[in-house]
């Protein structure tokens, strides 16, 4: 089977794209994804070894994916993880890897990933203000993130900038970080906040939905153009006139672009979800340490697609754990 002949779920959708989170940990202590004290990480040997890692890739590749997007946690707090995504570079079948990542300290691998064949990248940066920057992330990483921007852009990086909107906390920087597409050729999205902060107390209010996101844009640029999206995208895009970027919005919490998802999720102990809002619904690196061969694998995956929910509104029902932080479901 090749990603142009993949594993359908019971409502048609072709899953395709993997996201596969390579750490629990993150550099980072943003207030929407977990506690100032962080998360309890788990035991080095609880997560998934590289090894495992690409038995994984390479045999879901083998099985209709063929975009993979690395995430974490941070993916960069990881070891090695260069030679991890080398070792996956030469998968055939994956036709795409991006990553997502809060860019502190993603600088020093760019040239590497460009030469790996890597080069779109997903940036978190929720304010331009450094003490604001500093207060979200209670770090104080700004000028970091900022270089890594500007060399993402030098390099010539597709590059995705990724805003958490929150209410009381950055919403006046919508169209500031907005203005950064009429100056660079790149994305700019606005993501609603959902809640999975690992129990870090903020209640998200929503009140900044995407139809408030996107009324904000339109009182600032005027006229925006839809701009087409690959069909499983998650974000709804704009341009403004002679913007050489474009503008996307997340309706993460929302979810009205589930009826054409075809995400998977590989949290980073092996954990599998056939939805963000779902549960786990099988651990591979149990199912793998027990010694089960790839065509085990592959039949316990087919099992439970075919009890993929219809949309995450239906997954979220079937979920227990309501305080999972973001850096263990993967993003
Ligand atoms: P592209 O592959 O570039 O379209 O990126 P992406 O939007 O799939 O990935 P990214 O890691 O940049 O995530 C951006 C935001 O979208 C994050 O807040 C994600 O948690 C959210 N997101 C990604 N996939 C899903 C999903 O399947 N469902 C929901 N509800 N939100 C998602
Ligand atoms: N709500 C919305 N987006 C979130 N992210 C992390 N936690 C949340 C949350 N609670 C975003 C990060 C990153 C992406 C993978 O997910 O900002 O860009
Ligand atoms: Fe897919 Fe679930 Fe996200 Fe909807 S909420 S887009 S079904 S992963």
């Amino acid at each position: 089977m090749t990603s142009e002949n993949p594993i359908t779920d019971p409502y048609g959708r072709p899953i395709q794209y993997l996201r596969l989170s390579v750490t629990d940990r993150c550099n980072l202590r943003c207030h929407y994804c977990m506690p100032a004290g962080g998360i309890d990480y788990v035991k080095r040997s609880m997560l998934l070894s590289y090894e495992e890692m690409y038995r994984l890739v390479n045999l879901l590749s083998e099985h209709g994916v063929g975009k993979l997007r690395i995430t974490g946690g941070e993916p960069f707090v990881r070891k090695d993880l260069m030679k991890f995504l080398a070792s996956i570079s030469g998968l055939k079948n994956l036709k795409k890897i991006s990553i997502t990542s809060n860019g502190v300290f993603l600088g020093e691998y760019l040239p590497g990933l460009k030469d790996l064949g890597i080069n779109s990248i997903n940036l978190s940066l929720d304010s331009l203000d450094r003490k604001r920057f500093n207060e979200i992330t209670r770090r104080d990483d700004f000028e970091k993130v900022m270089d890594t921007f500007h060399a993402l852009i030098d390099l010539d990086f597709m590059v995705k900038i990724n805003m958490v909107v929150m209410e009381g906390v950055n919403e006046h920087e919508i169209n500031p970080m907005a203005e950064l597409a009429m100056r660079y050729p790149i994305s700019v999205r606005f993501i609603e906040e959902m809640p999975f902060n690992g129990g870090s107390g903020r209640q998200p209010t929503l009140r900044w939905n995407h139809v408030k996101i996107k009324e904000s844009l339109h009182q600032h640029f005027g006229k925006l153009v839809p701009v087409a999206s690959e069909k499983d995208s998650t974000a709804e895009r704009f341009r403004a006139e002679d913007m050489p970027g474009d503008l996307g919005i997340i309706a993460a919490y929302s979810r009205t672009f589930c009826g054409t998802c075809n995400r998977i999720r590989i949290g980073a102990t092996g954990g599998f979800r056939t939805c963000l809002y779902g549960p786990e619904v099988l651990n591979f690196r149990d199912f793998m340490r027990s010694g089960h061969s790839d065509d085990a694998l592959i039949e316990a995956f087919k099992k439970v697609i075919e009890k993929r929910a219809r949309n995450g509104l239906q997954a979220e029902k079937l979920a227990k754990e309501k305080s999972t932080s973001m850096s263990i479901l993967g993003g």
